[in-house]
């Protein structure tokens, strides 16, 4: 049976197209079958109306109290039975109530080799601390801000003279290899998620595989 994703997005969507291209192409056995989005006008809804995917906007303008809007998206998101709730780009922070009964089906991805730098503004932070090696990481959301099991990572190089737009772009890049892989790991029962922790081929993983970085 081809495994159900519901990807929530924020923003311009590019997991979310590079998702897509690993379906179209083969690579993943899955269907999205919603993209939900918080904004109105959200890059990522045209993205997926333009593959034929359906949308459902629930701007989160319209709501004072994040507890009304989790469950307005779960609701929405039940609908849909979906095996696997992918957030790609989604900037709002899940109540815990929401994150516990999604618990081991909700997934997210970050643009650092986590535990390194949570929160925003990773690349600048990074770069800041001269780092030469920086990454991203898919993982398996907890209520714990950035701190759930990490499934994948891959790595990243950082170069002498990168800007925090260079090395974004540099990140992002690996993050559409990063996400499609970690999302097949997940549906093949490769890596699974038991007891808040990420277990692989059956034993607990202590740390996440690192893709290592393709280009130059
Ligand atoms: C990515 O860098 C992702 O790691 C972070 O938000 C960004 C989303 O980009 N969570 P896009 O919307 O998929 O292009």
């Amino acid at each position: 049976m081809t495994a159900r994703l519901a990807v929530i997005v924020s923003g311009r969507g590019t997991n979310l197209e590079a998702i897509l291209d690993a379906i179209a192409a083969g690579t993943l056995a899955a269907r999205v079958v919603v993209v939900i989005a918080d904004r109105p006008g959200a890059q990522a809804l045209a993205r997926a109306t333009t593959r034929g995917v359906p949308t459902v906007t629930i701007d989160q303008r319209a709501y004072t109290e994040r507890a009304a809007f989790d469950s307005d998206l779960d609701a929405e998101l039940a609908r849909h039975s979906p095996d696997l709730v992918v957030l790609a780009g989604f900037m709002r922070i899940l109540s815990d109530g929401f994150v516990k009964r999604w618990l081991g089906k909700l997934v997210n991805i970050h643009p650092s080799l986590l535990p390194a730098y949570p929160g925003l503004h990773t690349h600048r932070r990074a770069l800041a601390d001269r780092v030469t090696t920086h990454g991203a990481t898919v993982h398996f959301v907890t209520p714990a801000l950035d701190s759930g099991p990490a499934v994948l990572q891959v790595e990243v190089p950082v170069r002498p003279n990168d800007s925090e737009g260079l090395l974004a772009a540099r990140v992002l890049n690996a993050e559409h290899r990063l996400y499609p892989e970690a999302l097949r790991r997940i549906l093949s029962g490769q890596v699974a998620f038991r007891d808040g922790a990420v277990y692989c081929d059956g034993a607990p993983l202590a740390r996440p595989e690192r893709l290592p970085h393709l280009h130059s």
